[in-house]
């Protein structure tokens, strides 16, 4: 069959169209689904290096920055408490704690701790009852209660535990789980 210029004129934009919509529902697929979970970490030790007391996390959602040596330079961290516990988190005394690596693991951006959910649906546009953590680079969101999964956005990835422990009144980390993926691009 022979095409025409007439026929032109509606399938390519047909083409153009039907290209748009297909696009938009693999990004919408890929920002929203395509995850991967979160299992039970592998440690490998690291330096020993104080992070927080008990007593600056004493309720669900306080948090801490710190960095963390690692790889001859230093990663920015953090180390939250938490209304349950998660997997690789620790848990004391009816108390539950997490410590994140803050590297995206898009593109290497550091994330921030959003312990104001209206303002990160506004921000990130990620909509949750309570704080997560998100990208201010590309907008990723990474889910507190499944151990720093990533929920929204282009990181595929979840943000690498580390590991911690309890002396006293005080929170250590000690290592940081393996394989150890600072970020997809990287
Ligand atoms: S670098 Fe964080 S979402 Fe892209």
């Amino acid at each position: 069959m022979k095409l025409t210029r007439r026929d032109f004129i509606w399938i390519v934009p047909s083409a153009v169209t039907a290209g748009f919509f297909a696009w938009l529902g693999w990004r919408t697929v890929n920002i929203q689904l395509l995850k991967k979970g979160v299992g039970e970490p592998v440690w490998k030790d690291g330096p020993r290096v104080l992070v927080a007391s008990l007593a600056e996390l004493d309720a669900p959602w306080k948090f801490r920055y710190f960095g963390y040596p690692f790889r001859g330079g230093e990663l920015p961290a953090v180390v939250f408490s938490l209304p349950q516990a998660v997997s690789g988190g620790l848990s004391v005394g009816g108390q539950h704690f997490l410590a994140l690596s803050r590297v995206c693991t898009h593109m290497g951006c550091t994330v921030n701790f959003v312990d104001n959910p209206e303002l990160g649906a506004i921000a990130y546009n990620h909509r949750t009852d309570h704080p997560f953590l998100g990208c201010p680079c590309h907008f990723g969101a990474y889910e507190p209660l499944q151990a720093g999964k990533a929920v929204y956005g282009p990181p595929e990835y979840p943000l690498p535990r580390l590991r911690l422990e309890q002396v006293g009144p005080e929170l250590y980390v000690t290592g940081y789980e393996i394989p150890f993926r600072p970020f997809e691009k990287g």
